[in-house]
């Protein structure tokens, strides 16, 4: 099996876009590990679109940008390989990438192999220019078989950007994970609309096959590729939650050459990023809050882990401070079964409790509380 929980790493779209090369993806190497993001679970390093020269060569295979990667890519992926990270890379569906560039229609076979020659082992594969006449489905199964066929594990992520309902089709091309939304850029709006877009999708995400609610933007700060307005400490806080929260894959695509102390903080920390690691992989529910999935609403999610505990999340993206009860019979723990949580949520390592069955906490605009649970005996007079 190639992933069995949500995959994990680095992507170079977020920040640099067209403007990636050879030194910059090594430096980037050089950091995942010596600043512990491979010791995290940051283990996938990807390469997005503009890597391509504008023309296939000769023998028909793709081409690396001479400028960008004068020697080419494979001793690119034996770097990458050598700091004991995996090597990923970008194509498209259609008869060019959304930038423009090549990509694999009717050469799905031919590009494959090549990876496979390169020693890719993840391939992010997007939905622009696709061919009059041909479908979602048809499409990414050709890819599919093709890197099934290859004779190299590839981990195949089907970026299809929730279009045509890919949920409902989507693992019968064998993705491994699979986007579930539009493009996330920089912004709190993005963000918010990324959460609620997801709600759709959740209950198709499974393991092995995780929905994917696109790269993290924490750390970005408004700069690089994506920018747009940026957002501030608190919102990267609760986008991590959420991402984590709900078993979206978890990929960097701020610059972890230069990143601010809070940001790579939030990134690395442990016990959010077991929560989306769990190995059970249970499938996150949504409990609804107060108001349900409105302007001012508050999504509540909760998931099993294994071995007994449970994980909670609240994630106010509404723009006013809230106080938030929670009946833990929502869960599924009614007062009748003699047992009640006992929580500690993991972002301040405060433990709380309920009272009469009822969960009650408060949630300052744009902040989330995330809990590790721990099922307990309702203790009567204490
Ligand atoms: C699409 C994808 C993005 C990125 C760009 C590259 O928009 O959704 O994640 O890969 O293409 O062109």
């Amino acid at each position: 099996m190639i992933v069995r929980t949500p995959p994990m790493g680095w992507n170079s779209w977020n920040t640099f876009g067209h403007d990636i090369s050879d030194e910059l993806i090594r430096k980037t190497a050089d950091i995942m590990v010596s600043e512990g993001y491979l010791d995290a679970g940051y283990n996938y390093l990807v390469i997005d679109d503009c890597w391509q020269e504008p023309e296939r060569g000769a023998d028909g295979r793709l081409v690396p940008d001479r400028k960008k990667f004068p020697n080419g890519m494979k001793p690119v992926a034996d770097y990458v390989h050598s700091k004991g990270l995996k090597f990923g890379i970008y194509s498209c569906a259609g008869t060019l990438t959304c930038e423009g560039f090549p990509a694999s229609y009717e050469h799905e076979f031919t590009d494959a192999a090549t990876f496979a020659d390169w020693g890719v082992d993840f391939l992010k594969y997007d939905y622009c220019f696709k061919p009059i006449g041909f479908d979602g489905p048809t499409l990414y199964r050709r890819m599919g078989m093709a890197l099934a066929s290859c004779g190299r594990d590839i981990l195949f992520y089907g970026c299809s950007w929730g279009a045509d309902e890919t949920r409902k089709w989507i693992k019968s091309a064998g993705a491994h994970m699979w986007r579930a939304t539009g493009d996330l850029v920089d912004s709190v709006g993005s963000i918010k609309e990324h959460a609620k877009m997801f709600e759709q999708s959740v209950k198709y995400s499974s393991t092995g096959s995780f929905a994917d609610l696109d790269m993290l933007t924490v750390g970005m700060y408004g700069k690089g590729n994506v920018g747009v307005g940026g957002c501030d400490d608190l919102i990267y806080k609760t986008h991590f939650s959420f991402w984590a929260m709900t078993n979206s894959p978890l990929f960097i695509g701020a610059d972890i050459r230069n990143i601010k102390k809070e940001a790579k903080d939030i990134l690395l920390n442990r016990e959010v990023i077991a929560i989306n690691q769990d190995p059970g992989c249970w499938q996150p529910y949504e409990i609804g809050t107060k108001g349900g999935w409105n302007p001012s609403s508050i999504p509540c999610y909760v998931k099993m882990l294994e071995g007994g505990e449970i994980a909670l999340g609240i994630f106010n993206f509404s723009e006013e401070d809230c106080k938030i009860s929670t009946p833990l019979d929502r869960i599924g723990l009614s007062m009748g079964t003699g047992k009640t949580l006992e929580m500690r949520e993991v972002w301040t390592g405060e433990t709380e409790t309920a009272t009469n069955g009822v969960h009650k906490t408060f949630v300052p605009a744009h902040d989330c509380k995330l809990y590790r649970c721990r099922i307990v005996d309702i203790k009567y007079g204490v």
